[in-house]
């Protein structure tokens, strides 16, 4: 993986603005270690975690692993930033350094941190809620984030991590009593180190981190603050009045013949890989089939249709002419709202070419986990640099609708699509800085993102709309009358609600399984690396949104309604409400959030999630029965 050396260049240009000096693109070289060497302990914040069989993922707030209440050891001179991407702090990581002092294959045990810290009730209580809401504690050693070995899983015997492990566990003491939960303030950090062969002076690489936190009543016992940790009854904060913690840890350095190389395997293991496979394909087949079918019969009786309509005018009959052809003098009236549609496709388009970009790098290896924040990062930029075509293709869409206020199209390209998105992240990021979470963006990082888009996007969206306008407006095959054909009554499956709900469930259908993976993987703070599967389903949505609207379209264009522009704009782009319909069945079903915050994140991202997904499918609607349409009337003669 020294792919990301290559983006060094534009990274580079990125960081001419130097807005603020923390973003990089880290590259992923393996460190190596001497015996006795210092090997850093990063936290991030903490995460709520689902635990299988538990109660439902219950907030989807992170906090800050210093935050006050935590109370948690800080390092003597404070905690101090670690730099990271910008994709990874948009992700939600805040990365920091700790107190824990580890040295390569130094064993050590029952260390004492920080000396003893007192938890008031005020912290109690917040510090129990988290451990009731199963939050997971997670660091990262060398990199590698510290995990718990899972026991469910593993058919050969095979052993798998997943990242974090939590702050504390609840315990049923006697079977009235209410839960106690119990904070974890002992520390096992078990790290496998592997020698690198054929090296004089001995070197080691860390290639694996596992922590099996214990909750231990344990004492200083000297002047010297050496720690006992023999002490196995388990510390419970008081709420009514203070109680005293000793955090301790130990560490055990584990000679393993895991590679460098192959260290993030075990992070990536993926879930009922069978069950996966099956429904991927299953979907796939049944998704390919139909569209062939559709392309199929849609050709054949597009095919007699022209066959008809050129015979038709051989014979100078035409008392028999029905059908598509009676609209032959509207298909190309422009749209109503002309301006608003093609500001949609231009960042329609933009999206389809960012979405696919990055897919494509991804497969490429582009993106590993390691690389943290990299995805983020790099959709980022890519959205940014086709500005370009989103500007060109609104530009060129407007003129060939024959808008004429080509001043505000050429402002709105860059800013209405992304402005929606920027303006609900925003507001959303309120509730995150209400709440105290980590997960709120910082003002700098918030005034990154809007410098990178004037200074990049902004100029390069104009460059493509100055093209777009310049360029001649695309011919149409058949000349417009100067009246517009009354448009009889419609069947009702062709009125727009029933059309779209009809047409949008095809697409959806098609990428329903990667969706629900990669929804865990965004609330579940898992890691999604099955690029492959979603470079499939990417492909397959593609095509069924296409063959499913042209056929709608068609079916409307035979009962003589040429309204086809904004109807296979929202035709196709239903399929967001599929999506969003989907989030909202996954909230009842998975998710059971305390809290208005928690509700209101949740469901204010699915809605962004659901816009740019229907912007996305639209713009692909849209061009598909543009071609379409082009086609067929340039196929018929016109006398
Ligand atoms: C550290 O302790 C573990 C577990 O007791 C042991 O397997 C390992 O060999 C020890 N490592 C060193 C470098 O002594």
């Amino acid at each position: 993986m020294h792919f990301s050396t290559s983006l060094a260049p534009i990274v580079g240009t990125l960081s001419l603005l130097q807005i603020t000096s923390a973003f990089y693109l880290p590259g992923v070289a393996p460190t190596d270690y001497n015996s006795g060497d210092k090997v850093a302990l990063h936290v991030n914040s903490l995460t709520p975690a689902f635990v299988s069989g538990g109660r439902p993922l219950s907030s989807i707030v992170s906090f800050d692993y210093y935050h006050t209440a935590f109370n948690f050891c800080r390092p003597k001179d404070g905690p101090k930033k670690v730099s990271e991407s910008l994709g990874s702090i948009l992700f939600g990581d805040r990365i920091l350094d700790s107190p824990f002092d580890l040295y390569m294959t130094k064993n050590e045990t029952c260390k004492n941190l920080c000396g003893v810290k007192k938890y008031e009730e005020m912290k109690s209580k917040f510090v129990n809620r988290r451990i009731r809401q199963n939050y997971n504690i997670n660091w990262l050693v060398d990199g590698l984030p510290a995990a718990t070995l899972d026991d469910d899983g593993g058919d050969e015997g095979e052993e798998y991590y997943s990242q974090g492990f939590p702050l504390g566990a609840v315990a049923q003491e006697g079977s009235e009593q209410e839960p106690v939960p119990h904070l974890n303030n002992h520390y096992n950090i078990l790290i496998d180190y592997h020698e690198i062969p054929g090296r004089k002076n001995n070197q080691f690489r860390v290639v694996g981190v596992v922590v099996k936190p214990e909750s231990r009543s344990s004492r200083v016992v000297d002047e010297e603050g050496n720690a006992n940790c023999d002490d196995e009854t388990a510390v419970t904060l008081n709420e009514n009045g203070q109680t005293d913690v000793l955090f301790t840890y130990s560490v055990f350095w584990i000679p393993s013949s895991t590679v460098w190389a192959t260290r993030w395997d075990k992070y990536l293991r993926v879930v009922e890989p069978r069950i996966h496979w099956f429904s991927l394909v299953n979907s796939a087949i049944i998704v390919v089939f139909l569209t062939g079918m559709v392309a199929m019969v849609l050709l054949r009786a597009l095919r007699k249709d022209i066959a008809r309509y050129n015979q038709l005018d051989l014979n100078e009959d035409v008392q028999d002419d029905s059908g598509w052809k009676l609209v032959h003098g509207d298909v190309f009236r422009s749209p109503t709202n002309p301006m608003l549609l093609s500001v949609f496709l231009g960042s329609g388009t933009q999206l389809f070419f960012m979405t696919g970009a990055t897919i494509v790098f991804a497969l490429l290896g582009f993106l590993s986990p390691s690389n943290r924040g990299s995805l983020g990062t790099v959709m980022i930029l890519l959205y940014t640099l086709f500005g370009f075509i989103g500007g060109y293709v609104s530009a060129r869409s407007y003129k060939s609708f024959g808008g004429e206020a080509w001043k505000r199209n050429i402002i709105l390209t860059p800013l209405f699509v992304p402005g929606i998105v920027f303006g609900g992240f925003f507001l959303l990021n309120f509730f995150l800085i209400y709440e105290h979470s980590s997960g709120a963006v910082p003002l700098t990082t918030m005034l990154a993102l809007v410098g990178i888009w004037f200074v990049i996007s902004v100029p390069l969206s104009f460059g493509g709309s100055w093209l777009g306008f310049k360029s001649p407006p695309f011919p149409s095959p058949v000349r417009t009358n100067q009246i517009p054909r009354q448009i009889p009554d419609q069947v009702m499956y062709l009125k727009p609600v029933p059309s779209m709900l009809l047409v949008g469930i095809l697409p959806f259908g098609a990428i329903f399984v990667e969706l629900y993976f990669i929804m865990n993987s965004i609330w579940f703070h898992k890691v999604y690396y099955m690029f492959g599967f979603l470079f499939v389903c990417y492909g397959i949505m593609i095509m069924t949104c296409s063959t499913v609207t042209v056929l709608m379209i068609y079916f409307l264009l035979c009962s003589e309604n040429y309204h086809w522009q904004w109807r296979s704009f929202f035709t196709a782009g239903a399929s967001a409400i599929y999506v969003f319909l989907n989030a909202i069945i996954y909230w009842v079903s998975k998710l059971s959030l305390g809290g208005l915050t928690s509700n209101v994140l949740y469901l204010g991202y699915s809605a962004l999630i659901g816009f740019l997904f229907f912007v996305l499918t639209g713009t692909i609607g849209f061009f598909s029965c543009w071609l379409f349409v082009r086609k067929i009337y340039g196929s018929i003669k016109i006398e």
